[in-house]
């Protein structure tokens, strides 16, 4: 029988955001504190951890003085309470490189929410400091192959010491895991296949992905072909098709469903739905659901100007010297679409996403062994700027969602995607309640 994880009594802090200085890190800081009244008791108990204590005091006075702009909007609507953050938040340096420095940081919390990435190179150490002492774990991977090798190697360790790994906790992979889930739920029989459409939009400022992803990415494509030899490892068997046999798309296509170029979307979203569909079959017999996972690109100018990044990203990729070139000048390799910098507040709160799902499966009744699919859904799941502000949001509420309820996670700890850990919680009404919406067209 496993243990249930770390016990609120013996831990000083709730949630401690590691990595707080980072670029995202300082948006979850915010989010944590904007959030920090939803526990039991009204008050949150938490701490922000990174390596340099001089960057943390400043991102706690930064904090401060947004949630000071944002008590000025409250009180404009009659709200009250702003949380008091430099004298009620408290620093932990710790260092990736330190494992005793990890160690130390998570005896002290429940639930560690580590923004520290490239997590290929940074989040392992993080993953067993957690198991090794007792500490839940949320991050925000979209690195599949960090993400599968952390279920491999600890999901075991995981499970013996009832505590939750829930990697890809933001948006990628919240709002695509869920959104199939959700889709799922809403059908009227069983759901076979569903593919899903992303479109982000912004403002007349225009937008972009800070360098942080921008590394990811690099390092994730140039090292892609160890994902196969990862996966063999894990000796799965293939997962049945139920239904239709879903149909692949071309790499690049002008779809009818969102009125634009598409291309395959490149994130983690396939990887995750797929493990999460294959945790539903294994552990509650749950009929699969295919997935495909498609991104709009644009009309005809975004194309060409993404072929061109493109062929020349996959070019350079490759070497350790074109790797060097990419990631020394995001800006111009990409285009635009990434930036040392990242985008500004105004560019966030300028920027939206937009997730349609197409699903379609066999009505109530219907034996989806015999012919073909007679039953269609669309649902929709969409919230505000993916990167900065949906991402810390559904973060936060999964840290929550473990914190608060846990016995509607999985019945013994592991290494999950947020589908599988959060499939019957009420995470989806908790992001719908802080802007992330998902309905039924
Ligand atoms: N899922 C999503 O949609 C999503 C969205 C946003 C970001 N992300 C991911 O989140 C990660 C962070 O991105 P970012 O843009 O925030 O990057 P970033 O600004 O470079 O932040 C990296 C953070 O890691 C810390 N760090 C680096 N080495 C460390 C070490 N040895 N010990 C302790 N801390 C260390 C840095 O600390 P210092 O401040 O001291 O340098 C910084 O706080 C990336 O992997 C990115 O892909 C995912």
């Amino acid at each position: 029988m496993a243990v249930r994880g770390p016990s609120s009594s013996s831990r000083p802090y709730q949630l401690i955001v590691f990595g707080a200085s980072g670029f995202t890190g300082r948006f979850v800081v915010e989010e944590v504190a904007r959030s920090s009244a939803e526990v039991p008791g009204g008050k949150l108990t938490w701490a922000i951890a990174g390596r340099s204590r001089d960057k943390l005091e400043k991102v706690l006075q930064e904090a401060a003085q947004q949630l000071d702009k944002l008590q000025v909007d409250r009180q404009e609507i009659g709200a009250e309470g702003k949380p008091e953050l430099q004298s009620e938040v408290e620093i932990i340096v710790a260092d990736v490189s330190e494992p005793d420095s990890l160690a130390a940081m998570c005896k002290l919390g429940l639930v560690i929410l580590n923004c520290v990435g490239p997590y290929r190179f940074y989040g392992e150490p993080v993953v067993k400091a957690c198991v090794e002492n007792g500490a839940h774990c949320v991050d925000i991977s979209g690195e599949p192959q960090y993400l599968e090798s952390m279920q491999l190697s600890y999901g075991a360790a995981a499970a013996d010491g009832g505590v939750y790994i829930v990697g890809s906790c933001g948006f990628d992979s919240i709002p695509a895991d869920l959104g199939v889930i959700y889709t799922r739920d809403q059908f009227k029989g069983t759901l076979t296949a569903v593919e899903s459409f992303l479109t982000a939009s912004s403002g007349p400022e225009g937008s972009c992905i800070h360098d942080g992803t921008w590394q990811s990415a690099v390092y994730g494509v140039a090292d892609s072909d160890k994902l196969r030899s990862l996966r063999k490892k894990f000796n799965h068997k293939p997962l049945p098709v139920v239904g239709a046999k879903i149909k692949r798309r071309s790499t690049l296509f002008y779809s009818n469903e969102i009125q634009q170029y598409t291309i395959p979307f490149m994130g983690s979203d396939p990887s995750v739905v797929k493990r999460t569909q294959r945790f539903l079959f294994e552990e509650h017999q749950q009929t699969p659901v295919q997935y495909g996972a498609y991104a709009g690109v644009g009309g005809i100018s975004s194309v060409i100007k993404l072929l061109f990044a493109g062929f020349i990203f996959f070019l350079l990729v490759k070497f350790s010297f074109g790797r060097n070139l990419l990631i020394k000048f995001p800006e111009f390799f990409s285009c635009g679409y990434f930036s040392k910098a990242g985008p500004s507040r105004k560019q966030m709160e300028g920027s939206s996403f937009r997730f349609a799902f197409f699903g379609e499966g066999y009505s109530d009744g219907q034996d989806p062994s015999q012919g073909k699919p007679d039953a269609k859904i669309r649902t929709l799941v969409q919230g505000p700027e993916a990167g900065y502000v949906a991402t810390p949001i559904a973060m936060v509420q999964a840290a929550l969602t473990i914190l608060t309820e846990p016995d509607a996670l999985p019945k013994r700890g592991g290494v999950y995607t947020p589908g599988a850990a959060f499939a019957k919680t009420s995470l989806i009404k908790r992001l719908d309640q802080h802007g992330i919406h998902f309905s039924v067209l």
